[in-house]
């Protein structure tokens, strides 16, 4: 089954949100493959309730804070997602990273405190354009995950891991597909030490749009795609649903 998840960043308003649950309404379709959906935390109620109505569709967060509950104003704990019955969290995004200066020790937190609470966690990782340029990728790779997540516990597919290059987020530069695979065939590697025996899904996430998502999944690597800007509006979101129903 591939994945298709919706990283709506600080995006929608409740009037688009709306548009959007009406295009994939009107067209009553049956997704065949994980349609994923992250709001910003205030519309996941709503979001909840619409999805609830076409069925299928998981409602997750964009993050979530390290602690676990009390004095921390302005921070929304990974009990009160699951309270919300949040299905996913997508934790250690390159803009989490790099403009809010999240570091490996707080994505190790964070994801222990998801799975503490029955969540799944998209994992993100991925190397800038001058880590590419200067050949340090797969060493980035390794970094990130062995970092953010060595020694913690995972159920079966309640660890997804996103690679999402940094050059490739919302610039229109995609990876190329061998690019894609090639890192995604060293992160099942590097997860085989990490998660002996555990099925972790790896999705691919930059630039990926109606256009080009086929060349991806069509990629026996990559089970899925993270979506920025494709997946905001319906028509978009039900074209990639659509391509990754034929490949599921
Ligand atoms: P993009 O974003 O699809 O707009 O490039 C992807 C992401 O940041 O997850």
């Amino acid at each position: 089954m591939k994945y298709i998840v919706g990283n709506w960043k600080m995006n929608q308003t409740l009037s688009t949100i709306r548009d959007f649950f009406l295009v994939l309404e009107k067209t009553r379709m049956e997704f065949m493959c994980q349609a994923w959906i992250a709001p910003q935390f205030v519309h996941v109620p709503i979001v909840k309730d619409l999805a609830f109505t076409l069925g299928k569709i998981k409602v997750g967060a964009q993050n979530c804070s390290e602690y676990n509950n009390g004095a921390y104003t302005g921070d929304v704990s990974a009990s009160t997602l699951a309270d919300l019955g949040i299905s996913f969290v997508i934790i250690g995004h390159s803009e989490r990273r790099s403009i809010f200066k999240e570091t490996h020790e707080m994505l190790k937190i964070k994801t222990a405190l998801c799975f503490e609470n029955n969540m799944k966690v998209i994992f993100c990782v991925g190397e800038t354009l001058a880590e590419r340029k200067s050949g340090q990728t797969l060493n980035v790779l390794k970094t990130q995950l062995e970092q953010g997540l060595k020694g913690l516990k995972a159920k079966p597919e309640q660890l997804l891991i996103a690679y999402e290059p940094v050059w490739a987020i919302g610039t229109g530069e995609a990876a190329s597909a061998g690019e894609a695979s090639e890192a995604h065939r060293f992160i099942r590697q590097e997860l085989a030490t990490l998660f002996p025996g555990i099925v972790i899904p790896i999705l691919y996430g930059g630039s990926v749009k109606p256009d080009n998502i086929k060349d991806f999944l069509a990629q026996e690597a990559v089970d899925g795609a993270l979506v920025g800007g494709a997946s905001l509006k319906g028509e978009d979101f039900k074209a990639l649903c659509n391509h990754a129903s034929i490949f599921s």
